[in-house]
């Protein structure tokens, strides 16, 4: 019966997700596979004053667009249950074996800045934005909404089967109406690599959940292409795992407070063991226990292999708020690098031409964390830079005692 569940909530997804259908009659009373049943003014992102902040005034008036961005919004925010249809494991090119994770619900901590940024730029020029790991295209398709006076968004995505697959269906059906596909260009392949055209010309430049994903020694090279891509007076917004801590006793804490206090320009980024349980067939996980921290080598590869030398692995029966259902608990080995703003900040400083404007950490429901502990469950850290709008003057001393300033180039 369950398995039967989630098969008709992914086929649901993908007709909701394509813009085929809004509301399933299939669970008509079930707000995880009804997404008409969630009020899209119930949540501080989807309720339309806040839309109004980001979408460029030229459609306020137009009740049947501004309602359908308002429904499409409020599909991937975290307080609608129907969200968690969008959290998607990535399918790789072929042959590609890294691990990417899964998309992920809206974090409107750093996307709403974002988005109001564009709309703000956009006032007197046609501003060039740009998504890296644009994935499903669950921020890209809201970009074109934000210019005032046309523009043009690029969005990035390594997979292939992503972009085809995922991208397209959603980005069309959620511009379609509006006749705003032509503002939307998609650029498939490695960031590293297919962005070289636009570097020095991007106003606005938007990466979620990507950093996390590259060890130090690419984590350096991804800031430097942040960097180059600026144009003089750009702005990035970026974000990307925080840590797991549970309280100050938790092994990887520790490691990360040794490491901090070395100096370590990464200290989360760690190696440990982990044993976690899944609801079986969902991405849904109930709680996890972790060991054997280490932090390995700057050049360590990000992997997630799994370890199945424990006899706790396997499926079993267990009790789910008073429902008996079907777990699995797996063990595995991770490499992953952990961020913080204060870790944002030191890659951020190795930049003279790169301005820290903020950092923070996001909650798990995507909200902006009062404060800088990590604790009350956070999710995230984000930070939003700027590139320096004019090089620094350089002094130059002549023969003469007079001094004069120029700018470098
Ligand atoms: C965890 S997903 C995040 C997707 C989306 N930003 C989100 O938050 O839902 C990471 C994405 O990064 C993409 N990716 C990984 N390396 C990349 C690269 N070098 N250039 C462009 N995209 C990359 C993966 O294909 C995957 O779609």
């Amino acid at each position: 019966m369950k398995k039967l569940s989630l098969l008709l909530a992914s086929c649901f997804l993908l007709l909701a997700s394509s813009g085929m259908v809004y509301a399933s009659t299939t669970k008509t009373g079930d707000a995880r596979f009804n997404s008409s049943l969630f009020n899209a003014e119930s949540a501080d992102f989807s309720r339309m004053e806040t839309i109004k902040t980001w979408v460029a005034d030229k459609y306020h008036n137009q009740t049947s667009i501004m309602k359908k961005v308002q429904g499409d919004v409020a599909m991937t925010v975290p307080q609608n249950p129907f969200s968690s249809h969008f959290a998607e494991p990535i399918v790789n090119n072929k042959g590609d074996t890294r691990y990417f994770g899964k998309t992920f619900h809206t974090l409107s901590a750093i996307e709403l800045p974002f988005l109001q940024y564009v709309k703000q730029i956009s006032q007197t020029r046609s501003p060039v934005t740009l998504e890296i790991a644009a994935s499903m295209g669950l921020v890209s398709w809201k970009v074109p909404f934000c210019f005032q006076n046309g523009g043009i968004h690029y969005a990035n995505e390594l997979s292939k089967i992503v972009l085809d697959q995922r991208f397209e269906p959603v980005v069309n059906s959620r511009l379609g109406h509006a006749n705003l596909t032509k503002h939307l260009t998609s650029l498939q392949g490695d960031c590293f690599t297919v962005l070289d055209h636009l570097k020095g010309k991007v106003d606005a430049l938007y990466v979620q959940n990507l950093q996390h994903f590259f060890n130090p020694i690419t984590n350096d090279k991804f800031m430097h292409l942040v960097n180059d891509l600026l144009a003089p007076g750009g702005r990035a917004y970026l974000s990307a795992h925080s840590f797991l801590f549970q309280d100050t006793e938790d092994a990887l804490y520790k490691l990360y407070c040794k490491q901090k206090k070395g100096s370590d320009k990464y200290p989360g980024f760690v190696q440990y063991d982990v044993q976690f349980t899944n609801i079986l067939g969902t991405e849904q996980g109930l709680e996890h226990t972790i060991t054997n921290p280490i932090r390995p080598a700057d050049d360590a590869l990000i992997t997630k292999v799994d370890k199945l030398d424990s006899d706790k692995c396997g499926v079993f029966n267990a009790f789910v708020n008073n429902q008996v259902v079907q777990v699995k608990t797996r063990k595995q080995n991770v490499v992953s690098n952990h961020f913080s703003p204060t870790i944002y900040q030191r890659t951020i400083a190795d930049f003279p031409t790169l301005i820290h404007k903020d950092s923070f950490f996001i909650t798990q429901e995507g909200e902006r964390k009062k404060g800088w502990d990590w604790k009350g469950k956070i999710s995230h850290a984000a930070a939003i830079v700027e590139k320096v709008a004019v090089p620094a003057p350089v002094a130059v001393t002549t023969t003469t005692t007079t001094a004069t300033t120029v700018n470098t180039h």
